[in-house]
């Protein structure tokens, strides 16, 4: 008879993770088994709009499906026998050690779809030692999500005027953070069609559509949308630049894009005269831009096409993650787009990346479940990644390489 070692003996202590008690999910969300289950619990709990715009990506959705397939092109070549009694998921990144080689990627909105949601997401971060990447796009002011964890980074998309960008990156810097991603793959807005006949704009436009949406969804309109402007104001834009931004909802406010077309490598060079913490550029896909990134003086980059949310039909991260990281020797590669099992965290290690991000899922758990639902999902893929490490036959993660791995087909 075979003997199932439980979920509990197979996760091992985490000497690195915080001791912070777990929070309860509620009784509702008891099947949450993997990070999809937040996806189809959010499905239901969001109104259409904002599911449509957390989940959607552009055009066809090419890049999107693209990207989860890619996972299947590689198929492990575990070893046995090794004693991985002692293993440990904890890893380091940028002169720091996190609790597992995976943490939050940038969301825009995150408030929107879930109450205080930034805030949530870099509490639960926090208490479950990973790091937590704050978009720009957001509608909590950066300096109370700093302060609530001074570990979590901030994004920006450069705003088109210099005096503007430098008064944005003066105030990040102020505000704490040390390590800001400057998001390149954004200089003009993607084809977000399904976000159009979805009904979501930003600003959204008051319509009887919208408040059939707040009728059918009680649980976010009461416990999200209303509970954060009966609490907080109407929520607002708070950091593409160094002023506020237009409000979430307005029947006339025009949200101020910056125009950013004719940004260069030579605006990258300037932030990286004016920032003087650690700087990360997200959305290289490119050897020559990974190069350039080097150059420019980055100290990591992060392999992305935007999880599918920009130019449909773009190679998914993994394809090219073994070349860029062969010319970033010292500095770290970090991907993201499409990752959702601890199987595809596995693969990019052992192709060479430092570190994952992924984005969706943890709003989906801070939407349906806040802080609980976020660090249920970081230890759900946590356990993932620990148990898996335990099959392959590794015990720490630096162990893996692409020898762990054979392209499928072959
Ligand atoms: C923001 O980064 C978005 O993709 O919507």
């Amino acid at each position: 008879m075979q003997i199932e070692p439980s979920a509990a003996a197979t996760a091992p202590a985490l000497p690195d993770t915080p001791v912070v008690p777990a929070l309860r999910l509620p009784a509702r969300l008891g099947h949450v088994l993997s990070l999809d289950d937040f996806e189809r619990a959010a499905r239901r709990h969001l109104p259409a709009p904002v599911f449509a715009y957390v989940s959607g990506a552009v055009e066809r959705n090419a890049s999107l499906r693209a990207n989860a397939a890619s996972f299947e092109q590689y198929e492990f070549l575990p070893r046995m026998l090794v004693d991985m009694s002692r293993r440990t998921t904890a890893t380091s990144l940028l002169g720091r050690r996190w609790s597992a080689p995976f943490g939050i990627a940038p969301m825009g909105i995150s408030a929107l779809s879930a109450y205080r949601g930034d805030l949530v997401l870099a509490q639960a971060a926090r208490a479950e030692n990973v790091p937590m990447i704050m978009s720009g796009s957001s509608l909590i002011r950066m300096e109370e999500v700093v302060q609530a964890n001074p570990d979590a980074w901030f994004q920006a998309y450069l705003p088109g005027v210099e005096s503007e960008m430098q008064a944005l990156i003066a105030r990040v810097r102020i505000a704490g953070f040390r390590t800001l991603v400057i998001t390149v793959d954004s200089s003009i807005a993607s084809n977000r069609e399904n976000n159009i006949r979805a009904g979501f704009s930003t600003p959204l436009r008051p319509s009887l559509a919208l408040a059939w949406q707040g009728l059918t969804h009680p649980r976010w309109t009461f416990g999200t949308f209303l509970r954060t402007i009966a609490q907080h104001g109407m929520p607002h834009f708070e950091n593409n630049f160094a002023r506020r931004g237009a409000p979430i909802l307005s029947a006339t406010v025009q949200r101020d894009f910056s125009d950013r077309g004719h940004l260069t490598w030579e605006h990258l060079r300037m932030v990286r005269r004016l920032w003087p913490g650690q700087l990360v550029v997200k959305g290289i896909l490119d050897v020559r831009d990974a190069r350039l990134a080097i150059g420019v003086g980055a100290d990591g980059i992060i392999v992305s096409n935007h999880g599918g949310r920009q130019l449909d039909g773009t190679v998914p991260p993994l394809k090219v993650l073994p070349g860029i990281v062969a010319v970033c020797r010292g500095t770290p590669v970090m991907i993201d787009s499409g990752f959702r099992r601890g199987t595809d965290v596995l693969k990019a290690l052992a192709l060479g990346a430092s570190f994952v991000f992924i984005g969706r899922p943890f709003n989906y758990a801070a939407s349906v479940a806040g802080e609980a639902g976020v660090r249920k999902g970081i230890g759900l893929l946590r356990d993932e990644v620990s148990r898996n490490m335990a099959m392959l036959g590794v015990t720490e993660l630096h162990e893996l390489d692409a020898s762990y791995l054979v392209p499928a087909g072959r």
